[in-house]
């Protein structure tokens, strides 16, 4: 899968992909992740890509023609299944929109900043725009990271055992069990005995039972969906 990430300040997005299972997605070649710097693209000696937003009010707008010019140069090179604008009022990601965007093979995502990017990019370009929460960042880059990080983990054989990601919390609409290791007596707090018995149907069933009680508990919503299904 191959991830471009336009941004006005891409050294946000360095580090999130350097490490861990992104970097190991990236070096098996299931994940590329390219940073192209909007001001590339910008205006004049000065590079702009920001202006004040017409009608007044406070906050700096992306201008359309350093984006435009951007992402055109992009699409010339790039069939991309989604170009996503990452803003405060897009769908909400969950798990399975995640899952979703795991299969895809291309995709573009557009980090605003300041005051976002002209509706007229919006109306033109974007066929998708995600929120990672009913909260206000100062820009998408973070929001971006998220977005590629819960999608990279979930592209095939990136994970080293393919089950793990199976397993997870709302994979099935159901949060994960609790899981414990060594020492199994930890100032003398025991590990549930099940775990330890080496008996794999019934450690399955004590896992699920796990997983029901704790959505209960801190996810009763989680279960109604799972009703509406
Ligand atoms: N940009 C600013 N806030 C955001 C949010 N909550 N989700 C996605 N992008 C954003």
């Amino acid at each position: 899968m191959r991830i471009d990430i336009i941004s006005v300040v891409p050294d946000l997005l360095t580090s999130p992909f350097s490490h861990s299972i992104l970097k190991r997605a990236k070096d098996k070649n299931l994940l590329s992740v390219n940073l192209i710097d909007l001001r590339d693209f910008g205006i004049g000696g000065y590079k702009q890509v920001d202006d004040y937003a017409f009608g007044g009010g406070a906050g700096m707008v992306l201008m359309p023609e350093p984006l435009v010019h951007c992402i055109e140069s992009l699409k010339s090179k790039v069939q991309y299944d989604e170009i996503i604008y990452l803003s405060p009022e897009g769908i909400t990601l969950n798990q399975k929109l995640a899952n979703q965007l795991s299969l895809k093979e291309n995709l573009l995502l557009i980090c605003g900043h300041y005051k976002g990017i002209d509706q007229r990019v919006r109306d033109q370009f974007i066929t998708m725009e995600i929120s990672i929460g009913d909260y206000v960042l100062s820009g998408g880059e973070l929001a971006a990271a998220v977005l590629v990080d819960s999608i990279g983990r979930l592209i095939p054989g990136v994970l080293n055992d393919e089950t793990s990601a199976l397993t997870d919390s709302f994979q099935d609409n159901l949060l994960a069990p609790p899981v414990y290791t060594r020492p199994a007596d930890f100032r003398g707090l025991l590990v549930p005995d099940i775990l330890l018995s080496g008996h794999e149907a019934k450690i399955e069933e004590w896992r699920y039972e796990q997983s029901l009680l704790r959505t209960k508990e801190k996810r009763p919503d989680l279960l109604k969906d799972l009703d509406a299904l």
